[in-house]
Parts: C-alpha cells; sequence; structure tokens
C-alpha cells in the first residue's frame, strides 16, 4: 500500500475533526477562499486529493456541482458521508479515470505536494477539462521557514508522532516559478501564482497564536514568505 495513503487512511477521523474543527475550520475557509476566487462558480468541478469532501461542499454551496478523488479511501468515506449528493472515487491524481473534456474547473488544496508525478496529473488535469476549463491549486510553496518542514516531518516519524502530515513522504514544495512553468508545460495559459497564508495548525499555542496574527501581514506584505502557493490556470478554448 502507498505510505502516504496508509497514513491518510490512519489519521482519516482526527484529520476530518481536526479541519472542521474551530481551528481549523477558518484555516481551511481561508484557503477555499482562494481557491474558489480562481474557478468559475456554478460549473462541474473536480477535486483532486479531496480528503474529507471540505472544499468538494464549499464548491455545491457556491452553486456548482462536484467530484472528489482521492488516494485514501478512509478520506474519501468521511467525503461521501459529507455530501452525499457528490460522487467520490478512490484513485492517484496522475491517472484521472474521466472522460476527456468532462469538467469545467479541477481544484487541489493541499494534496500536490505529495503527488510524485505532477507533470502526469496536470497533463490528466488538461484532458478532463473542457476548453476554458481552469484550474486552481494551493499547496505548499518553499521558502526560507518551509523548507525544513520536511526534515522536522522525517523525525516525527522517526519518533512515531501520529500527527496529521508528519512521516517522510518525499514531499516537493514549489516556489512560484516552478508551478507556473508546470502548468505551462502542461498546456495552460492565463497563470496566475499568488501566496496564501495562514497559521500551521500543528504549531502548539502560543505560537499558533501568534504566527495567526502575524501570517495575515506577511500575506500581505511579505507574500513571498508565505505557507501556501495558490496557482491558476485556463485551458485555452471556448
Ligand atoms: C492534507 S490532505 C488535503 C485534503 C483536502 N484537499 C483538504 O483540503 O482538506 C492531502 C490529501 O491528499 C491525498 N493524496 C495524497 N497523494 C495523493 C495522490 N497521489 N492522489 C490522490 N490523492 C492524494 C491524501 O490522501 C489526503 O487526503
Amino acid at each position: 500500500m502507498n505510505k502516504v495513503q496508509r497514513h491518510y487512511d490512519e489519521i482519516a477521523d482526527i484529520y476530518d475533526d481536526r479541519y472542521d474543527g474551530r481551528r481549523g475550520r477558518s484555516y481551511h475557509q481561508h484557503i477555499s477562499d482562494h481557491v474558489m476566487s480562481m474557478l468559475p462558480k456554478g460549473g462541474f468541478l473536480l477535486d483532486v486529493g479531496c480528503g474529507t469532501g471540505l472544499f468538494v461542499k464549499r464548491y455545491i454551496e457556491e452553486g456548482g456541482q462536484a467530484v472528489g478523488l482521492d488516494i485514501s479511501p478512509r478520506m474519501v468515506l468521511y467525503g461521501r458521508q459529507r455530501c452525499p449528493e457528490s460522487g467520490f472515487c478512490v484513485g492517484t491524481a496522475d491517472v484521472l479515470p474521466f472522460r476527456d473534456e468532462t469538467f469545467d474547473a479541477l481544484a487541489s488544496l493541499l494534496a500536490f505536494s505529495y503527488v510524485p508525478d505532477p507533470g502526469a496529473m496536470l497533463a490528466e488535469s488538461y484532458r478532463i477539462l473542457k476548453p476554458g476549463g481552469q484550474i486552481a491549486i494551493c499547496t505548499l510553496s518553499r521558502t526560507v521557514f518551509t523548507s525544513i518542514v520536511p526534515v522536522i516531518y522525517q523525525m516525527g516519524e522517526r519518533v512515531g508522532l501520529k500527527k496529521v502530515g508528519v512521516g517522510d513522504f518525499g514531499e516537493r514544495y514549489y516556489t512560484n516559478n516552478e508551478i507556473a512553468n508546470l502548468l505551462d508545460g502542461a498546456g495552460f495559459t492565463d497563470i496566475s501564482v499568488g501566496r496564501c497564508s495562514f497559521a500551521h495548525l500543528n504549531l502548539t499555542d502560543p505560537i499558533f497564536t501568534l504566527a495567526r496574527k502575524v501570517e495575515p501581514i506577511i500575506e500581505e506584505r511579505l507574500p513571498y514568505l508565505a505557507y501556501n502557493i495558490c496557482a491558476a490556470g485556463k485551458k485555452p478554448g471556448s
């Protein structure tokens, strides 16, 4: 079994509780706002690495229809419970089990860093989008701060820490140029890359509280230091 899949199967209940809880909801809403602002409302969306269906729910609330895909069956189970009216499937981001030109929009929140072959995922995303369809990806950015996170997570795994995202998964964090080049290489146009920040939930108080105060300032004034990167593009056509 894939190591990422096993991890998310194991922590699906913690994840869902956490990101739907007080701290997590504000975090997820913040990044969802960014992603939503880069997508057409009211369309048919595929959420790749959908987890427990938080963004699928948001997209539906904004008037659209959505399908979620995730490598972890237990995360998908929570998604089905959260949005029984939507379709969910278990699968990997680089082989999307959909016909060409099916969707108006594709989103991926906090999952792209795990994808071993980002070029393959973007080629698949391009294929299943209709002409004029839009893609929006929010993933961890590579900054002076985040560069050390994988090392901390690897150490966490060695000492047996059971926390969301903690493990040695060969994650990749991206700079603005890297993600723009990947989207360009897959054929997307109208590419935009921005930053979106918010205190990471693994921080303990009072560091979390402090980070929460500081991060909006960073997002506005020093975006190159922000934790997440939000990239968008369009499949050429009508
Ligand atoms: C941090 S969670 C984010 C979940 C959800 N997008 C959200 O915003 O709450 C990362 C998710 O990506 C999924 N994932 C990781 N690698 C994947 C892959 N190659 N294909 C599909 N899903 C993947 C994991 O199973 C997990 O549910």
